[in-house]
């Protein structure tokens, strides 16, 4: 079984996540509080010694700015609905994920915002400066991607965060592709709102994801309910976490993220990430020459280790089929959530075959999937 479907989950999970998770479930899960039994004391402990992990994974000042959600979706729920005012503008980018695009064109439609959407070029490349263009006197947010999910091109955050910065204009940037893989330090950065899954290259279960918030910013909460803390008012509290995180959580998935962030501690993000792109450049390099095949995006180091392409004459959908009914080889296929990114590159009608490789892929296994490629284009022929 060859598992190439990182960018949608990553699979396996490190052993050591397992474990914890177990481990938790086994011997202390119970609803965390602050002013409960053992047990919830023991869960609020490491619930809270994950969101520093978090915080230090980040260089963010204040583990109680990571607010936690269930996945990116929710993150980015959350920071859009909750810092826009009616009459603002904002401006994201056509690499954006539908879990950026929809929220904002929802708010588009209700006549609260005006948005402005900045293509990149024919290969997924962002150009800065043409979404420092569209900067009127009343944009309030700027919200970008890390790393397309698509065409896995790498988005010059400090740049835009340094701009942001200078015009007081917030910025929101979607790390479900980068965190994990990519270093993130918010404050070199200039990065307002952090939005971030789990269960990607965190590491962590599904169902876990976060919202970081720098100090000062008022997010406003999407819902209201028990927070386990100032539980004799019956407004909602103002402070952070508690204002954005009413409900149970996902306290024994939130406790095995700690072990996936401990996980990319001990291997080292730098070495995650050569390994990932050694695994891009040796499937790059072996299919470039393809007549058969094209691929997609720069192709060099401006892009991470996610590749999608087509097979000549042959539906999406019915590679990445063959791929799994025939191969053992779990590959995404269609629009993959980004309908603009394809607008951009072309692929609007066919969608493309997505492969995303993860730390836990070998060369060997890429081999496999280069051959696999060559057999099915050789079929195809017959
Ligand atoms: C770039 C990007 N943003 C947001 C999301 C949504 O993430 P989640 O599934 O955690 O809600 C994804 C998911 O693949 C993504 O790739």
């Amino acid at each position: 079984m060859i598992y190439v479907d990182n960018g949608a989950t990553t699979f396996p999970k490190p052993k050591s996540v397992i474990d914890k998770l177990v481990d938790c479930s086994l011997h202390y899960a119970a609803n965390p509080g602050r002013s409960g039994h053992k047990l919830a004391m023991k869960m609020d402990r490491e619930i809270y010694e994950t969101r520093e992990k978090l915080c230090k994974f980040i260089n963010a000042t204040n583990p109680l700015n990571i607010i936690y959600t269930f996945n990116a979706t929710d993150s980015l729920n959350l920071a859009i609905k909750g810092v826009v005012k009616k009459n603002d503008h904002v401006i994201t980018t056509s690499m954006e994920h539908n879990s950026v695009l929809r929220p904002l064109n929802e708010l588009k439609k209700l006549g609260i915002i005006d948005l402005s959407i900045v293509y990149a070029d024919k290969y997924g490349v962002i150009d800065v400066n043409k979404i420092f263009d569209e900067v009127r006197e009343n944009t309030s947010l700027i919200v970008t991607t890390q790393m397309s999910n698509v065409f896995g091109t790498i988005v010059d955050v400090e740049k835009i965060g340094a701009f942001c910065k200078e015009k007081n204009i917030l910025y929101l940037v979607d790390a479900a592709q980068s965190i994990g893989v990519l270093d993130i330090d918010v404050q070199k950065m200039n990065i307002d709102l952090l939005a971030f899954p789990g269960h990607k290259a965190l590491f962590g279960p599904m169902g876990t994801g976060g919202l970081y918030i720098k100090d000062k910013i008022k997010v406003n909460p999407l819902k209201q309910g028990g927070t386990g803390s100032f539980s004799q008012d019956i407004n909602q509290p103002s402070i952070y976490p508690d204002s954005l995180e009413s409900g149970t959580s996902n306290g024994v998935g939130i406790v095995a993220l700690g072990a996936g962030v401990d996980f990319i501690n001990e291997v080292g993000i730098k070495n995650i990430r050569e390994h990932e792109n050694e695994l891009k450049n040796y499937f790059i390099e072996n299919l470039k020459d393809n007549k058969d095949i094209i691929l997609y995006g720069p192709l060099d180091e401006r892009q991470g280790a996610v590749v999608s392409l087509n097979v000549k004459g042959m539906d999406s959908s019915k590679v990445s089929f063959i791929l799994s009914e025939d191969f053992d080889i779990y590959t995404r296929a269609g629009f993959h959530c980004a309908p603009l990114a394809h607008k951009t590159i072309g692929t609007q009608r066919l969608g493309a075959v997505r492969f995303s490789f993860g730390y836990f892929n070998t060369i060997e296994q890429v081999d496999k999937c280069i051959k696999a490629l060559e057999k099915i284009i050789e079929r195809n022929k017959k």
